[in-house]
């Protein structure tokens, strides 16, 4: 874990108020672990989680969305600026837990953390990717993924609905979530009907990140646990 100061390669819009922001960083990164970014002017006090969406020898990428004040500002930084990483932190996913056929199922910006996961993990996986309407970095996914099956609520683009009414459960050995809470919580209860290992990123708003302040705490069926240190991966069986 470092806290450093790293250069942005590009900072670029998608869509809409999702962006993508490629940052110099070399170390190990497992994924679905994160950093807490924020610009060096002290423009807000508190840095911003960010997941590590795609990890390419020294550039690390993050895929946001836009929000409130931390993530607008960040948006608003261009390539060369510099900003304050502290990370890689949180726990990630345990490749080694993901035998066989694997589904991973992201909801909107949820998506962010499950791609490099999904480019270690390759072929054995497919990628279940759920939005409101507009879709974004689908084609990412087409790459590494074996199938690659989008849903919007309105079915302006794939299949039309929620995402977690699509997923063959059945199938696989582990699925992998990550999104809003309604569908992290279905997809638990789907998993859990059918004995089926179920891992969640969760997100908490965070102070520390690092597991001091006990912002970021869940309740467990092993007790209370920080989300930064603990998580933001957690067994679905886990969860309360
Ligand atoms: C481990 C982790 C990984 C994350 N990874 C990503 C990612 O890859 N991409 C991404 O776009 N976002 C991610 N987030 C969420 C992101 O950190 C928040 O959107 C961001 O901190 C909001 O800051 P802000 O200053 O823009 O918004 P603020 O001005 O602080 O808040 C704007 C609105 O967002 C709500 N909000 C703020 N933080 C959160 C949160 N953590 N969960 C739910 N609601 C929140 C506030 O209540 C408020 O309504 C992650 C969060 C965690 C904990
Ligand atoms: S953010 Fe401080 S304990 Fe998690």
């Amino acid at each position: 874990m470092k806290v450093l100061k790293s250069k942005i390669v590009f900072n670029q819009c998608r869509v809409n108020n999702i962006y993508e922001l490629k940052v110099d960083f070399s170390g190990n990164i497992i994924p679905g672990q994160f950093f807490m970014i924020k610009p060096l002017d002290n423009s807000f006090l508190l840095p911003r989680p960010l997941s590590v969406n795609d990890v390419n020898g020294k550039k690390t990428t993050f895929l946001y969305r836009a929000e409130g004040i931390g993530t607008t500002k960040i948006s608003k930084m261009k390539a060369g600026d510099e900003l304050q990483l502290f990370g890689p932190l949180g726990n990630g996913f345990d490749i080694n837990k993901l035998h066989g056929r694997t589904a991973v199922v992201g909801g909107g910006i949820g998506i962010a953390p499950l791609l490099y996961l999904t480019k270690l993990l390759g072929k054995n996986v497919d990628a279940y990717l759920g939005f409101k309407d507009i879709t974004y970095n689908v084609c990412e996914f087409e790459k590494y993924a074996g199938n690659t099956i989008v849903v919007t609520e309105n079915g302006s683009t794939g299949k039309k609905g929620f995402v977690t009414n699509y997923v063959e459960y059945g199938r696989y050995d582990a699925i992998v979530g990550c999104g809003p809470e309604i569908m992290m919580t279905k997809i638990i209860y789907e998993c859990m009907k059918r004995n089926i290992k179920c891992y969640v990123s969760l997100e908490r708003r965070m102070a520390c990140g690092i597991g001091a302040c006990l912002g970021c705490s869940v309740m467990t069926r092993n007790g209370i646990k920080r989300t930064c240190k603990d998580g933001p991966v957690f067994s679905g069986d886990e969860l309360i």
